[in-house]
């Protein structure tokens, strides 16, 4: 299965690490969506959109590169690190409509500074882990089945 996943991970890199973690092991490509805003998807058989959760939603990089350049008919899959909840609900609005078959989704903790946490030291200190790295490799290699 050729893949790409179109990520963005402003805060601490949380969600860098798992999708760096999937390609290194599983050669899939990588799209910084806060760099490249459109991309020529039609040649790839899965699209995985990742991201941190910021106030409940997808970046908005990786929400307007889904919105923009996400063809009909494909696979797709979701990964997200987060403080406290994962949340799809922002990309499911996005691709919705374009008759994609959602194959999975993949959250895990990640390192949270924002705001009040910052006082405390942030929350989920050493998140992602590896454990939670190799949960997210075992995670694509079941869609790729
Ligand atoms: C501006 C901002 C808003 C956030 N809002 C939420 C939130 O609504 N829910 C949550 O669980 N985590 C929230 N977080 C925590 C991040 O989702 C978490 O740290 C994530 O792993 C960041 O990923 P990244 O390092 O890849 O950017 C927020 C973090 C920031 C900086």
């Amino acid at each position: 299965m050729k893949s790409v996943i179109i990520y963005a991970s402003t805060h601490h890199g949380n969600t860098k690490k798992v999708v760096e973690a999937i390609s290194k092991e599983c050669g899939v490509d990588l799209v910084d969506a806060t760099k490249v805003p459109e991309k020529d998807l039609s040649g790839y058989d899965a699209i995985g959109f990742a991201s941190g959760i910021y106030a409940s939603k997808f970046h908005q990089s990786v929400l307007n590169f889904a919105s923009v350049n996400l063809p009909e008919d494909k696979k797709i899959f979701y990964i997200c690190t987060y403080g406290a909840k994962g949340s799809y609900k922002s990309i499911e609005k996005v691709t919705a409509g374009r008759n994609a078959t959602l194959l999975g989704t993949f959250g895990c903790k990640g390192y949270n500074t924002f705001g009040p946490f910052k006082l405390i030291g942030g929350t989920g200190k050493g998140c992602p882990t590896e454990k939670d790295l190799q949960a997210a490799v075992d995670f694509y290699k079941e869609l790729d089945k």
